[in-house]
């Protein structure tokens, strides 16, 4: 067979290693695997690359996408993915497998309904995608925002200050909520829940009578701005309050050996799925093990952030 993979949206990392387990898993399994640079961009504009065990040595350890993504907004016109369907038959693909968070889920489950075979394989660091618990990315960003917020803790706790931390998760509180569980933060704003600012102030004014030197407020992305939040705080507790948007460090760096692991399980199973003739389908996580679920279920919603974990996360740190 000659199978394809792309990347697209938002890189997350553990992208590579996806990528690397697709490869060797396909050539161990007899097939011919190609490469699409920059996402369904290169499916409709661009030319695949001949991928060999050798192409996809060292990058297991890498961030980003050796493949480039990108964000291709003109694929959901069906005037476009014509021509994306024009690619696959010139270049007899058999399969295909997308490694993506939703936009690129919906992307390949459109394609998959125009008669494609495709896989879905969920990256994100948002971790938000159905029907399944896991996307690849999500715990490298974790600990990356938990590495960040260890260091701020430092300057924080010296000059007895407030820090407001904005990170990202596209209007989608899971990578806060986690994040804060992780790091103790006094209190976790997200999109999807009304915060009580007047409880956020006790809780600030409690934490600094008891003695506490440093306070963390995480802000998810699309829930307030820091340099708003932080300034309202300071008015309001009359405690300095800094702020910080973790922006794209969130992304970058080598992938954790959990995200290298599920990207591997993820990508095989893509590969054997393909071979015997499944598809429409995502390789997610479930239950402790890999769970394959129609993209027509993928594609209806979004996972609901671990609600639980943000009240505990408050309770902790008080
Ligand atoms: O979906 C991943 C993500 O990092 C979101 O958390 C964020 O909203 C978005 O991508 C940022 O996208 P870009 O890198 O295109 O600015």
């Amino acid at each position: 067979m000659n199978l394809a993979i792309l990347t697209s949206g938002g890189d997350a990392p553990g992208m590579n290693a996806a990528i690397r387990a697709f490869v060797r898993r396909g050539l161990a399994a007899g097939h011919n695997v190609w490469g699409i640079p920059r996402g369904f961009e290169g499916l409709v504009h661009g030319t695949p690359v001949p991928l060999t065990a050798a192409s996809v040595a060292n990058i297991l350890m890498t961030g980003g996408t050796m493949l480039r993504t990108s964000r291709f907004h003109a694929f959901y016109e069906p005037t476009v993915r014509v021509h994306a369907l024009e690619s696959i038959q010139r270049w007899h693909l058999d399969g295909l497998a997308v490694i993506g968070g939703n936009g690129s889920l919906s992307g390949a489950y459109t394609l998959s309904q125009e008669g494609l075979p495709v896989i879905g394989i969920p990256a994100s660091i948002d971790n938000d995608i159905a029907e399944t618990d896991y996307s690849i990315g999500f715990d490298t960003a974790m600990n990356n925002i938990v590495a960040s917020i260890d260091k701020i803790r430092d300057t924080a706790s010296a000059h007895e200050r407030i820090f407001v931390v904005e990170v990202m998760g596209n209007r989608c509180g899971t990578l806060a909520i986690a994040s804060g569980l992780a790091c103790g933060a006094e209190a976790i704003i997200i999109p999807e829940r009304p915060t009580d600012w007047d409880a956020v102030i006790s809780q600030l004014r409690a934490t600094y009578a008891r003695g506490k030197r440093h306070s963390f407020i995480i802000v998810a992305e699309g829930a307030g701005e820091a340099p708003s939040v932080a300034l309202d705080i300071e008015q309001r507790t009359g405690q300095e309050a800094k702020w910080v948007v973790l922006g794209h460090t969130q992304r970058g760096g080598p992938p954790s050996a959990l995200d290298r692991i599920r990207a591997a399980l993820f990508a095989a199973h893509a590969v054997d799925l393909l071979t015997s003739g499944n598809h429409g389908v995502l390789t997610g996580w479930k239950n402790g093990g890999v769970h394959v679920a129609g993209l027509a279920d993928v594609v209806k919603g979004r996972t609901e952030p671990p609600l639980p974990w943000q009240d505990l996360a408050e309770i902790l740190a008080r």
